[in-house]
């Protein structure tokens, strides 16, 4: 939600802080916009739309100056109009802020600087930021004591990066992402390490209320301990290539090719920390697994996993839902949070009630350092490369992987799960071949049109339905909605029209009633698509993929993401970027 890049350095900050922007467009990208100081004066060029169609760019890279600030907006408070973009300036316009996050009390923060004389632009909480900024200059302290000073009054969950007109930057997180990359004689302030990895791999991740200041040398004064505090820095394990493109024409694309590597990856994970893990769940008394969108749906499929493999018990729920069942939580329990990014305000609030009820929090993350990591006792990293394309693909793949390998260890099989995990790479690097993609983009021709479909699944299944539908309603803006096949006759039945798409995925236990339920709609003028392992005359498309067991869910959703990335070229829609959505839900 929103994506922040600064630079300062020896280099020329324009080209640096637009190179950052654009790899943090997936963030968001109704508006864009970067300030550079240079002599005293900061320069501002912003825009509605994203940069990468901007037609200011000749210009913008020229812009002189070795200090810069870079924001690009998924909005919450204000219109998608160019005086809403970041940065935004204080009155005097010697200071200008990007900010991802909300601000709660700016309100009456801007309620009190009107009062003062000061005049506001634009609809955003972010305005108030540099301009109490410049209230406190106005009252004699320097720049970096008057934004410590402000910075201290701002409630909410935000990052933020002030830059002055004489090129000094001091930026904040407090509950949202923001790291430093630290080069030669240079640094780079982002929300995630995508932006910079091109320029440097040493990382340092930022504590909770750390203010960073940049003038010069670097320092880290933490608002909380009101004190200079020194953090590691990290060597980030993977590559500024794993990031690009290459050449793909879409992320969304080369993320789902990369899944069998990811699987490989998966089935040589370290053990270790499987069976650490795998020993919490023994001890705990209730486990709970928490998620949002696509992860939740992963962890749906962890409680049949746990349920059938295991024998044991979880429960889970939507994180944004989860802190009103927080009340029968106790030192006993454990919660699991699975998340891609580790920064969706929802899964850490989840676990933030958790351990406010004393539970322990074991997270499944893709991004090392993220705020999840830090704020669980344990964490078991994806491992599945850097995800940029909104809709995730690999990342889900990866988590039911981990799931998969958490419930054979709790049945003291793990060696049997990773075999199958090393089996199931080898069909996936078949069902994402070019003929794999070229017959499913046979069926996106036939359903390109269609203004509803219904997906059908039951037992681990039917997460794997709720996902699909997932994919193809973000992607293609198609209606797709997904059943417990049982349920049909409880009431989705009465949608049923002739021509009607359902998918059906079809294997092991649940094939039978899956076949029934696909014959009901069918019976009734249904489009019958199946996905699985063996053909059946109800079905109108079939879609072959090999049984593999427990890890069908793996498999089966395979076909679907093509499908969905199908469907959106074919009804003109930008994969990589769905409207509306952003890639790390930041806000609550
Ligand atoms: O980073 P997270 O896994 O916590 O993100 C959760 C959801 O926001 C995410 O899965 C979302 O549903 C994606 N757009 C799915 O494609």
């Amino acid at each position: 939600m929103c994506g922040i890049f600064g630079y300062k350095g020896r280099r020329n900050a324009s080209p640096i802080v637009i190179e950052g922007l654009k790899k943090l467009d997936y963030r968001g990208y109704d508006s864009w916009g970067i300030g550079i100081a240079h002599e005293d004066v900061i320069h501002i060029k912003k825009d509605a739309g994203r940069i990468e169609v901007s037609r200011e760019m000749p210009d913008l890279e020229k812009l002189p100056g070795t200090a810069g600030i870079a924001h690009t907006r998924w909005a919450t408070h204000g219109h998608v109009t160019k005086e809403n973009a970041n940065p935004h300036s204080s009155n005097n316009g010697k200071i200008a802020v990007v900010h991802n996050g909300i601000i709660e009390n700016f309100q009456e923060q801007k309620q009190f600087l009107a009062g003062q004389g000061f005049k506001f632009y634009s609809e955003t909480d972010t305005e108030t930021i540099p301009n109490t900024i410049e209230y406190h200059m106005r009252r004699g302290y320097d720049f970096i004591e008057a934004a410590k000073r402000s910075l201290k009054h701002l409630e909410g969950q935000y990052a933020i990066l002030a830059l002055d007109s004489e090129g000094k930057i001091v930026a904040v997180r407090k509950e949202a992402p923001l790291v430093v990359g630290v080069g030669k004689d240079e640094y780079f302030l982002a929300s995630d390490v995508t932006a910079f990895i091109d320029h440097t791999k040493d990382v340092i991740f930022l504590e909770e209320n750390d203010m960073v200041i940049i003038d010069g040398g670097l320092k880290i004064f933490n608002l909380d301990k009101n004190a200079f505090v020194k953090r590691p820095v990290s060597k980030i394990d993977w590559d500024a290539e794993q990031a690009k493109k290459g050449n793909f024409d879409h992320f969304y694309l080369k993320e789902i090719m990369e899944q069998a590597e990811v699987i490989e990856r998966i089935s040589n994970t370290d053990q270790k920390i499987i069976k650490e893990i795998a020993g919490e769940i023994r001890k705990a008394k209730g486990v709970y697994i928490v998620a949002c969108g696509t992860a939740s749906y992963a962890s749906m499929y962890g409680l049949y996993l746990f349920s059938k493999i295991a024998k044991t018990h979880v429960n889970s729920c939507v994180a944004s839902e989860f802190q009103y069942f927080k009340h029968f939580l106790n030192s006993k329990s454990l919660v699991i949070a699975v998340s891609q990014s580790g920064e969706t305000a929802d899964t850490l609030s989840a676990i933030r009630a958790a351990k406010s009820m004393g539970a322990k929090v074991v997270s499944i993350t893709n991004v090392n350092g993220s705020s999840l990591m830090r704020e669980s006792d344990k964490s078991i990293l994806q491992k599945a490369g850097p995800e940029i394309a909104v809709n995730s693909t690999k990342a889900y793949t990866s988590q039911l992987a981990i799931l998969g390998l958490l419930a054979y260890e709790l049945s003291g099989k793990l060696g049997e799960g990773t075999e199958e995990l090393k089996e199931l790479s080898r069909e996936i690097y078949y069902l994402t071949s070019e003929n794999a993609r070229k017959f499913v983009k046979e069926l996106a021709e036939k359903l390109k049109d269609k203004e509803h479909i219904y997906l059908i699944g039951r037992g681990p299944q039917y997460p794997t339905a709720l996902e699909a539908a997932h994919k193809i309603k973000e992607v293609s803006y198609i209606h797709a909605e997904a059943f417990a096949g049982g349920e049909l006759k409880h009431g989705p039945n009465a949608l049923i029209t002739k021509g009607t798409p359902y998918i059906v995925f079809s294997s092991g236990e649940t094939e039978k009633e899956t076949i029934n339920s696909a014959m009901e709609v069918k019976a009734r003028g249904a489009f019958v698509v199946g996905v699985g392992p063996k053909n059946n005359e109800v079905f109108d498309f079939f879609i072959k993929v090999r049984d593999a067991g427990d890890f069908n869910s793996i498999v089966q959703i395979i076909p679907m993401q093509i499908l969905s990335y199908q469907l959106a070229l074919l009804r003109g829609c930008d994969p990589d970027r769905p409207r509306n959505l952003a890639k790390s839900v930041t806000v609550k």
